[in-house]
């Protein structure tokens, strides 16, 4: 049985509401962020996934995402199915969390396995089930995939000198690790991308790139909350993000909880409050970033990035470096997520179009990397990406040495 709270009363309420121009050059002070302000940013932030319990009773713990900001209702999810439809009913997402939650549902499947056999190699076929059914449940992110490459490393590193408990064992700490570590490259790539947002300038967002969508404080939402923290006194102008309004329901909130100032816009908004001189920049997330830069994210992205371009604004991509897919050689070879027509037709359940109107939805557009103007990663920002800054910054290589 899901467990069901109250509300979810944001910290502070209608305080929040600041969508007021401020010049450029008037002077406002700018704090150092310290380490416990970041924390405390953090501890306040609602958290996506989780794992409980020990290695024979885990659950992944899922915030239901489909049911914010109305209700807070957890999810405990104990097998492999289960978490698969979880994935692909959005009540998990945003890249960096699908792969965390993807990474708990490899060791939800194969510990039942682990228990009847001994040696490690009776999970192998198990093993290929899980990594199967989890990678196809959604096709767009690339986080989810590096992510299960990642627990099928420790996989194999393991068949031999371990036993199948011994293995399952090790397979959680791999994932309590992709965890942890995502909750770090949110921190840096926070650190590095709030010097990039004006002081006292209003910020445009898509989609939700918290803590809901991370396993911490976010990617783009990161770079936002570090620069508030910071006095940089930011106002952010949040897309509702048609059709399944991932910007109204779960970045208004994420904001409004940790005090940033929001003002929720309709999509179709961003023209005419960039014309006014109310946005002075775009920072968004990417699902999956290519070979020369090239970005995907939530459908949308693509057009306030030529809106940006044509009012003269910075476009900035805040992503991890295992958003980056430097097997596809540009944006054009992603596979974009076709969804449900009635996600368009009936949104939130509420009808307003013919019931049999023909309807496109596809999840996901690509920006092409000559419309950013800089990838902002946790090993530090490329400006103007191409196929050689992107080679050069990925050659920096992933400091955290195999378990
Ligand atoms: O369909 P969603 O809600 O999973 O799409 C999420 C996004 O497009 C995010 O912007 C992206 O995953 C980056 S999250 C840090």
């Amino acid at each position: 049985m899901p467990k069901v709270k109250k509300s979810l009363a944001p910290k502070r309420a209608a305080s929040a509401r600041v969508s007021v121009k401020r010049p450029l050059r008037e002077k406002i002070s700018v704090n150092k962020v310290s380490r416990s302000a970041a924390q405390t940013g953090l501890n306040e932030m609602l958290r996506g996934v989780d794992w409980r319990g020990q290695l024979y009773d885990g659950q992944v713990v899922l915030l239901d995402q489909t049911q914010l900001p109305q209700k807070v209702v957890y999810r405990n999810v104990s097998d492999i199915e289960s978490l698969r439809s979880a994935i692909i009913s959005l009540v998990v997402r945003g890249a960096p969390a699908i792969g965390i939650a993807s990474a708990y549902g490899i060791v939800l499947y194969l510990v039942p396995f682990a228990v009847k056999a001994k040696k490690a190699t009776a999970l192998e076929k198990p093993f290929k089930h899980a990594f199967e059914r989890l990678v196809s449940s959604r096709p767009t992110a690339v986080n989810l995939r590096w992510a299960l490459e990642r627990m099928r490393d420790c996989f194999e590193r393991h068949t031999t000198d371990l036993t199948a408990i011994e293995l399952c064992a090790r397979l959680l700490m791999e994932a309590k690790r992709i965890h942890r570590e995502d909750a770090e490259l949110c921190a840096r790539i926070a650190e590095n991308g709030m010097a990039l947002l004006p002081v006292g300038g209003g910020v445009l967002t898509h989609c939700n790139t918290g803590a809901l969508a991370t396993g911490g404080v976010g990617t783009a939402i990161g770079c936002i909350l570090y620069a508030h923290q910071a006095g940089k006194q930011i106002a952010v102008f949040a897309d509702e993000t048609r059709p399944l309004l991932q910007g109204a329901r779960l970045t208004a909130l994420e904001l409004q909880r940790a005090g940033v100032p929001v003002t929720l816009i309709c999509d179709n908004m961003a023209a005419h409050l960039m014309q006014r001189g109310r946005i002075q920049a775009v920072m968004v997330g990417a699902d999956r970033i290519t070979a020369n830069g090239d970005a995907a994210n939530k459908i949308g992205t693509y057009g306030l990035a030529v809106l940006a371009k044509h009012h003269g604004l910075p476009f900035y991509v805040a992503a991890p470096y295992s958003t980056f897919d430097l097997s596809l050689k540009d944006g054009m070879d992603i596979e974009i997520e076709e969804r449900h027509a009635d996600e368009v037709r009936a949104p939130q359940g509420t009808v307003f179009a013919p019931a049999d109107v023909q309807v496109a939805n596809p999840a996901f557009d690509v920006t092409p990397a000559n419309l950013i103007t800089a990838i902002i990663t946790e090993r530090g920002i490329i400006h103007r990406p191409n196929a050689k800054s992107v080679a050069k910054l990925m050659a920096n290589g992933h400091s955290s040495p195999a378990i």
